[in-house]
């Protein structure tokens, strides 16, 4: 019945939200919500589950029927822009990738989550620019909330223009990503490093989708995050948000995303990056 109850929102069209959004931001931001409409309405069983390479990592019809639907959809919208998604195992980025328009697609983040109704999972939508990030938008359909951003325009939530906090490490939640997948070789390295933020921050916090964790940072809620090793689709539209409203996003060793494909990632507020917040290179494993 609750369940019910909140896919009543699922299916909006965005209207509300659009005010400060290009045609081109406005239709992605349709297309999201159509995504969380197939995710609030799904209940994935045992047989709906495989297994993907790597460690503990699963991918749910779902997550395909999702990406079916993004790459019918935004095909329509742009129909001269790539299509990059987490679920046709495009790992390689493509030098075509970097001119012109690709979107790049992660149809469920929080796969695990999603797996075991835990609802804390988005959809992610980035559009990238000449290799940059163009326009990024975020759905969570559990919560109904919407995150958006478009290049020099500034970051939104459900229409509420964010801004990332101005607190230093000490008054801010860390969120940490565990790089699940490849456990056995940087895992330890991530706990290590929580170790390290811990004594400097809050708390710890740990989500289960990188792209939500992007957008908590990105509004204010934490003030910084890590994971030793996400790819593309993890991170790019959180990217764009997050630079729109204000914070900062490299790798561990705070160089410049290159994006083409798999990164550490580190990201602050505006308040954090004035710290020295880098990690010690001698915690990281990468
Ligand atoms: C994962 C989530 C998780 C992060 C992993 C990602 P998926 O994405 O973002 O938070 O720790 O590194 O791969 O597999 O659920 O799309
Ligand atoms: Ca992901
Ligand atoms: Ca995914």
């Amino acid at each position: 019945m609750a369940k019910v109850e909140k896919r009543a929102n699922a299916g909006m069209t965005g209207e509300k939200y659009t005010e400060k959004c290009s045609e081109l931001l406005r239709k992605i931001i349709s297309a999201a919500y159509g995504a969380g409409e197939i995710m609030v309405n799904a209940s994935p069983h045992d047989e709906d589950v495989m297994a993907k390479g790597g460690r503990a990592n699963y991918v749910t019809v779902f997550d395909e029927k999702v990406q079916e639907f993004l790459l019918k959809e935004l095909s329509r919208i742009l129909p001269e822009a790539h299509f990059v998604g987490e679920e046709e195992g495009q790992e390689i980025f493509l030098p075509e990738y970097g001119k012109g328009f690709t979107f790049v697609v992660d149809p469920i983040d929080g796969t695990s989550n999603f797996m075991r109704d835990y609802e804390l999972s988005v959809t992610s939508i980035a559009l990238l620019k000449d290799g940059r990030p163009y326009i990024g938008v975020i759905y969570n359909p559990y919560a109904d909330r919407i995150f958006y951003a478009e290049k020099g325009c500034g970051a939104f939530e459900n229409g509420r223009q964010i801004f990332t906090s101005p607190d230093p490490l000490s008054h801010s939640l860390v969120s940490m990503g565990t790089a699940p997948y490849y456990a056995d070789e940087i895992t330890h390295s991530a706990f290590e490093i929580g170790n390290w933020y811990l004594k400097r921050s809050i708390d710890i916090r740990r989500s289960g989708s990188a792209a939500w964790d992007l957008c908590l940072i990105a509004s204010g809620r934490t003030g910084l995050f890590y994971e030793p090793l996400l790819c593309l689709w993890d991170y790019a539209a959180g990217a764009c948000i997050l630079e729109e409203a204000g914070g900062t996003i490299t790798d561990m060793h705070g160089e410049i995303l290159a994006y083409r494909g798999k990164s550490s990632i580190l990201a602050v507020t505006a308040g954090v990056a004035k710290e020295d917040y880098l990690p010690p290179v001698e915690l990281m494993r990468e």
